[in-house]
């Protein structure tokens, strides 16, 4: 029997079983087979969470490059590794074999060195969803410098503090993005962000949409021309298993996002294992996840998982409603896609649109769909089945996070029975536990607490990029031995686990993370703010949305109040990126605190999502009179 490929739900339990008696053995065995090493670890796993410090294969030497490329080009070197379909459809897609592929890394891999990046060097990646994104990612892990992405919807200035926070010294980015209709002048921002980021020695510039933009002297410079010199080889370097090979930064409970530090063995390991068995990929297969690089999704899902094994993905520049609400399933038909993976706000903003659009596509290529990065509400499961699927490819509703940098709770199609709205069983390796509000875990079925993970598998994220400190007080802390996930779950009577939504203040908008801080800060720079306060309420589309409440300065009290909104969102756009704008703001005059002078957000969710009947004991706060007010008013 072959661990690696599970086919039968006995298959499963068995699997899952031996990766929990014993982990080591198990993961060993995986590394061992699957994989090219330098070098053999000398311990698979050393862990203790509560300093915390994780180490899978202390003492491999391996280049994720290698695991990526090379090794492929023998069996390989024709098949197509990336499908690149343009936002345009009249655009001609792009099919880059895995040998182009290998020659275009180790040009951009030979650039990089040419700029002086070295080994442990972080390199801003800017750029929109084109086959140079990969190609970026690829060239930094080849030369063991660490990427960091930045999803190419972020302000200059989330941009700006995501380079600095890492000491990031080259930035790789484009003239401009397409975006359906519309194009955005990418450059622009990146001139913009650097204005405050010193370190930047170096920026390469990818032409795309062919804009007219400024280039600084000596330090801006076109990619292609230095490509195309480039020599077409790189030797790939060679790192240690617990060398770092990303930061990814997401949102926190505070102002600075977290950097999540990822290391190279595990985390290839973990990925390609993963992308195996949730999509039963197999050899001549190809695979569609339509999230972002600049996420996490993208990362694990369109790059290195795939990649690792061979195989074929598509990278898609556009949106779903360009140039109309059949783009997705035009694109399933064209390059008969076999998996198809999305997030739910997309399949809820289609299911919304005529069923021609879907109808109107032969979709008989597709075996599995998967969802990520919110709850799939029972309609959109029902929708994306019935009509995409035709009841006919198992839905796969994967629970993951950045922090664990694979899926960790999900079905496995063809093995695992689904149920709607559920992440249904723990893949293999991963102990989830549930815990009341006393820190106690609960055990047994029909249970609802808070999601932890007891036990660490091998794609864990290892730190917070310079502020260890912060790593163990958001994840480890608040339970003893436990990986803290953030987000609530129930176990039902079968044992499958359903996400019930995250239970701190990030809030998930149109499956994007966005922590409530970083917004409030940025309302609370306008001139005419005192304070506010954001919460999420339910949205059709979006999922959640977000409603601000503001206290004015007396300044502004006589301002108008649709044009301060306005500004409002336009201070938002400028601070975090535009996914952040507020879907509604009413102005107050106070905000319900408790006595130690903290907003009861429970208090403001109620009121923004219209369900007044039960606001629990609002005695104990410093201000009660003003819960009347504020519901007397409430949009
Ligand atoms: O609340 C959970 C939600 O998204 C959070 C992680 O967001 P991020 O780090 O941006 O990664 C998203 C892509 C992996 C989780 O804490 N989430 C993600 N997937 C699901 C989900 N909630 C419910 N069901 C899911 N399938």
């Amino acid at each position: 029997m072959s661990n690696y490929h599970i086919k039968h739900l006995e298959e499963y339990y068995q699997v899952y079983r031996k990766s929990v008696r014993n982990p080591e053995a198990f993961w060993e065995e995986i590394a061992e087979e699957h994989f090219v090493w330098r070098k053999r670890w000398d311990n698979v796993l050393s862990w203790d969470f509560k300093k915390p410090e994780i180490k899978w294969f202390e003492g491999a030497k391996l280049n994720i490059t290698e695991n990526c490329l090379d090794r492929h080009l023998p069996t390989r070197g024709d098949k197509t590794a990336i499908i690149f379909e343009p936002n345009n459809p009249d655009e001609e897609a792009q099919h880059i074999t895995y040998r182009q592929l290998h020659e275009r890394v180790c040009r951009m891999a030979n650039v990089l060195l040419d700029h002086g990046v070295k080994k442990g060097d972080r390199v801003c990646i800017y750029l929109p969803m084109i086959p140079e994104l990969s190609v970026a990612l690829l060239a930094c892990a080849r030369i063991g410098a660490i990427h960091s992405v930045v999803f190419a919807g972020f302000s200059s200035h989330a941009l700006g503090t995501r380079i600095n926070d890492s000491d990031c010294k080259v930035v790789l980015t484009s003239d401009g993005s397409f975006r359906g209709n519309k194009s955005i002048d990418l450059k622009g921002i990146v001139d913009k962000a650097l204005e405050g980021c010193p370190g930047v020695a170096n920026v390469l510039v990818v032409k795309r949409t062919g804009s007219d933009i400024h280039m600084e002297p000596v330090r801006d410079k076109w990619l292609q021309p230095l490509l195309d010199e480039a020599y077409a080889d790189c030797v790939a370097e060679v790192m240690d298993a617990e060398d770092p090979l990303f930061i990814l930064y997401t949102s926190g409970s505070t102002g600075t996002p977290k950097g999540m530090v990822h290391t190279t063995a595990g985390y290839m390991v973990y990925t390609a294992y993963t992308f195996k068995n949730v999509f039963q990929y197999k050899e001549n297969d190809v695979y569609w996840c339509t999230a972002d690089i600049g996420w996490i999704t993208g990362h694990s899902y369109i790059v290195y998982g795939p990649l690792a094994n061979g195989a074929t993905t598509l990278m898609f520049e556009g949106v779903p409603s360009y140039p109309d609400f059949g783009r997705f399933w035009e694109v399933v038909q064209k390059h008969k896609v076999n998996q198809f993976y999305t997030a739910p706000t997309a399949i809820r903003a289609l299911a919304k649109e005529n069923l021609e659009y879907v109808e109107k596509y032969d979709l008989s290529s597709l075996r599995v769909l998967g969802s990520v990065g919110e709850p799939i509400n029972e309609e959109a499961w029902h929708w994306y089945n019935n009509n995409v699927g035709k009841k006919n490819s198992p839905l796969v509703d994967t629970w993951w996070q950045t922090e664990t940098g694979g899926i960790m709770i999900a079905p496995i199609p063809y093995v695992t029975p689904t149920t709607p709205t559920y992440a249904t069983l723990p893949f293999i390796g991963i102990q989830p536990a549930l815990m009341d509000e006393n820190a106690k875990e609960i055990k047994g079925n029909q249970v609802e607490g808070r999601l932890c993970i007891k036990f660490p598998w091998p794609s864990i994220a290892r730190t917070i990029w310079g502020n260890h400190d912060r790593y163990r007080d958001t994840y480890f802390s608040a339970y003893e031995d436990m990986y803290f996930t953030g987000d609530g779950a129930l176990r039902d009577a079968v044992g499958y686990y359903r996400i019930t939504g995250r239970v701190d203040d990030v809030i998930i908008v149109s499956g994007h993370n966005l922590g409530t801080a970083p917004i409030e800060d940025a309302i609370n720079e306008h001139p005419a703010v005192a304070e506010s306060a954001i919460v999420g309420f339910p949205h059709d589309v979006k999922g959640n949305a977000l409603y601000g409440y503001v206290i004015l300065k007396e300044t502004g009290e006589s301002r108008d109040r649709d044009n301060l909104r306005k500004e409002i969102n336009q201070q938002i756009t400028e601070h975090v990126g535009p996914i952040a704008k507020l879907e509604k703001i009413q102005f107050v005059s106070g905000l319900p605190k408790t006595r130690s002078g903290k907003i009861m957000r429970r208090i403001l969710r109620k009121i923004a999502s219209n369900d007044t009947s039960n606001l629990g004991d609002t005695s104990t706060l410093l201000n009660p009179e003003i819960v009347q007010e504020i519901m007397d008013n409430s949009l």
